[in-house]
């Protein structure tokens, strides 16, 4: 596979540092901003193979293909996550997405714990159900040239990684994230590192470790004690997505809050570029991340959860005096 830019990270030198994906989150701007501090790959939010199967006769202004939308020149390497349950719906969904959006690579959810994702047998209900997960792969192979990567949690019911992955040991699978936390310890708890070095006598491909990385002293612990090819973060980027610098600089980076205070208004400003004012609606929520453990945060929460337009973020940032 000539197109496996996972191999080439990978002999450019560990770590390999991705951006997790995260469903409201890891949106065009978010990438950017942490492809710029330093993330070599960043996913998508997850996308639903059923919706695309269902509209694929409806591919203009089609919602999800617009949640897909990317920059290439402002990103890194960018991967697609689909989820769904049906072989037939990823495949098509893996054509649409291959065609429309021409991402590096596509990866399949199989961590989700949320209710209605596992209602419908996708998630981490499909990591409990290999036999289906084996053919939604193989659906996936066959209608796309691009690498494939997946995301499986440590555990889900009885199956765990290690027998998940073996099912799977003959299938050009290109990366592997591991969410070190089963389904019912959800997003908490220690992550198992141990499962690295079990799969990868019976997986070659690149694997990720993901789960709990929150500063430069988990990520570097997470790599050491896991073996890793690189690291996954999803919540410790979201508020600091500096932190993928100071992992591949190896040092502690002081963000002062007249820093944080600019980045958060680059982030609504790239934003506002990218999707128009009113994408900040939904932004307001990443907005809280960054401002954790600045003084007064609870105030500047309750004015950022209704900002609207970026001059009402430029004066509420403005008569906060964040500045050095
Ligand atoms: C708000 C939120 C949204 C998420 N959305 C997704 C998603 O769309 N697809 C996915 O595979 N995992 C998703 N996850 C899981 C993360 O990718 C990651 O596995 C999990 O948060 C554990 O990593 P952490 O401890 O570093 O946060 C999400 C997590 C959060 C907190």
């Amino acid at each position: 596979m000539n197109n496996n830019f996972w191999e080439k990270l990978k002999d450019e030198g560990r770590p390999i540092l991705a951006l997790a994906p995260m469903a409201g989150f890891t949106d065009i701007a978010f990438r950017q901003i942490c492809a710029d501090f330093g993330a070599d790959v960043t996913y998508s939010e997850m996308a639903s193979s059923t919706a695309l199967f269902y509209n694929q006769k409806k591919l203009k202004n089609n919602e999800t293909l617009k949640l897909l939308q990317w920059d290439k020149k402002r990103e890194g390497k960018y991967v697609v996550q689909l989820f769904g349950a049906t072989p037939e719906h990823f495949a098509v969904a893996a054509k649409i997405v291959s065609r429309e959006i021409k991402p590096h690579g596509l990866d399949i959810n199989f961590g989700c714990p949320v209710g209605k994702v596992i209602k419908q047998g996708a998630g981490a209900e499909l990591m409990r159900n290999p036999k289906q997960a084996r053919e939604v792969i193989k659906a996936v192979l066959s209608a796309s040239s691009l690498p494939l990567a997946i995301k499986i949690r440590a555990k889900s019911g009885d199956v765990t990684a290690v027998e998940f992955m073996k099912n799977l040991s003959d299938l050009p699978i290109a990366a592997l994230m591991i969410h070190g936390r089963s389904l019912a310890e959800g997003f908490n708890g220690i992550p198992d590192f141990s499962l690295v070095k079990k799969i990868r006598p019976f997986f070659k491909g690149v694997i990720l470790m993901n789960g709990g990385i929150v500063d430069l002293v988990s990520a570097e612990s997470s790599l050491d004690l896991s073996g890793a090819d690189g690291l996954a973060l999803a919540r410790g980027a979201l508020a600091r997505p500096w932190l993928f610098q100071e992992i591949k600089e190896k040092k502690i980076i002081e963000y002062s809050q007249g820093q944080i205070s600019n980045l958060l208004y680059r982030h609504a400003a790239l934003l506002v570029k990218l999707k128009g004012e009113s994408a900040l609606v939904e932004w307001r929520k990443q907005a809280c991340w960054y401002v954790q453990g600045l003084p007064g945060a609870s105030k500047l929460r309750s004015l950022l959860v209704r900002v609207s337009t970026l001059e009402e973020l430029k004066n509420i940032l403005k008569n906060y005096d964040l500045n050095d």
